[in-house]
C-alpha cells in the first residue's frame, strides 16, 4: 500500500492515467494534473478557497445556454483563448494575425453584392469599408469568402436583441472578393463595447478592478482553399482601449485607419450629404 501524502500524491494521480489508451488525452490530462496540483501547492490553497472556486465554476456553467457561453468568456478574459489562437496560428512575417473569434458570428449571414449597405438602419456614422485580400507575395486572392460582422455606435450586436432572427440581420454579411482580391460595402463605424458583465465573469472582472471594454473593431473571417482560414479584427486606430482589451485580442497588424471625412464624394463615387468614415484595409493570407 502506498502511504499518500501532500508530497507524493501528484505522482500517484498521474500514474492512474498510465493505462489510458489515447496517448494525447493522457498527455493533456497528466499535464493538467501536474499544473493543478502545483498551483494548489504554490498558493497554499485552503479548503474554503477551493470551495469558493468550485462555486464560481458552477455559476459559470449555470450561466451557459444556447446563446450564452460563459466558459468561453472566462477563457477569453483570462487570456487563454488568445494564447491558444496565437500558438496554433503563428504566422510568417507579413501575414495578418489571427485573433479570438468571439461569440457574435452567426452562420448563414446574407450574401451581398459589393457596394451593399449592411447597416440596415443601425446607429452610427456611415462608414465605407474596402478590404483587399492578398497572399504573402502581395498578389490578390480572388474568390475568397469573407464574413464581416461588428457592433453599432452604441456597442451592440444585432444578435443581442431579444428574439433576434437572421431576417433582421444588421452589420453582418458575406462577400466574395473580385479579380483584384477586393470587396467593398457601406456600414456604420463600430464603437468600443463591454463584454457581457451580468454573470460570474463580470463579478470576477469587478473583483480584479478590471474594465470589461473591447476597442471598436470590425470582425472578418476569410476563407479560401489553399490558405489558412484567417479570423481577425480590424481595430479602430486611436481607440482608448487598444492597450487594455478585456480579451487580449489586439495585434499591431490588426489596427486600421478609420478616416473621417466632411460631406462630399465617397470612394465608391457616391456623394454623401453627411460626414462619413472610410476604412481601406489589406488582409494578407498565409498558406495552409
Ligand atoms: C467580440 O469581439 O465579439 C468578443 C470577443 C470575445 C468576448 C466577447 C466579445
Ligand atoms: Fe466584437
Amino acid at each position: 500500500m502506498i502511504d499518500l501524502n501532500e508530497h507524493n500524491i501528484t505522482d500517484e494521480a498521474v500514474r492512474r492515467w498510465d493505462n489510458c489508451p489515447d496517448a494525447r488525452f493522457r498527455e493533456i490530462m497528466t499535464g493538467l494534473l501536474r499544473h493543478l496540483h502545483g498551483f494548489a501547492r504554490e498558493v497554499k490553497l485552503t479548503e474554503a478557497e477551493w470551495m469558493a472556486g468550485i462555486k464560481f465554476l458552477t455559476a459559470v456553467g449555470q450561466k451557459c445556454d444556447d446563446l450564452r457561453q460563459e466558459f468561453i468568456l472566462l477563457s477569453d478574459t483570462l487570456g487563454l483563448s488568445q494564447l491558444i489562437v496565437a500558438q496554433n496560428h503563428s504566422r510568417p512575417a507579413g501575414a495578418t494575425e489571427q485573433t479570438v473569434f468571439g461569440p457574435f458570428w452567426v452562420e448563414g449571414a446574407p450574401r451581398l453584392a459589393h457596394g451593399a449597405d449592411i447597416a440596415n438602419g443601425a446607429s452610427g456614422l456611415p462608414c465605407h469599408v474596402r478590404l483587399t485580400i492578398n497572399d504573402l507575395g502581395g498578389r490578390p486572392v480572388p474568390d475568397a469568402t469573407v464574413d464581416v460582422w461588428h457592433a453599432d455606435a452604441d456597442g451592440g450586436y444585432d444578435v443581442q436583441n431579444p428574439g433576434w432572427s437572421m431576417a433582421e440581420a444588421k452589420m453582418r454579411a458575406v462577400f466574395t472578393t473580385d479579380a483584384r482580391g477586393t470587396l467593398h460595402f457601406w456600414t456604420v463605424k463600430p464603437a468600443c463595447y463591454p463584454v457581457p458583465t451580468d454573470g460570474p465573469v463580470g463579478d470576477m472582472l469587478r473583483a480584479a478592478n478590471r474594465h470589461a471594454m473591447r476597442p471598436g473593431h470590425l470582425h472578418a473571417m476569410v476563407r479560401k482553399p489553399g490558405f489558412d482560414t484567417l479570423i481577425t479584427h480590424v481595430y479602430v486606430q486611436g481607440d482608448e482601449y487598444l492597450d487594455s482589451d478585456a480579451v487580449f485580442g489586439v495585434r499591431a497588424s490588426c489596427i486600421g485607419e478609420y478616416v473621417q471625412h466632411e460631406p462630399g464624394k465617397a470612394p465608391d463615387g457616391t456623394v454623401r450629404d453627411t460626414a462619413f468614415v472610410t476604412l481601406d484595409q489589406t488582409l494578407s493570407l498565409a498558406p495552409a
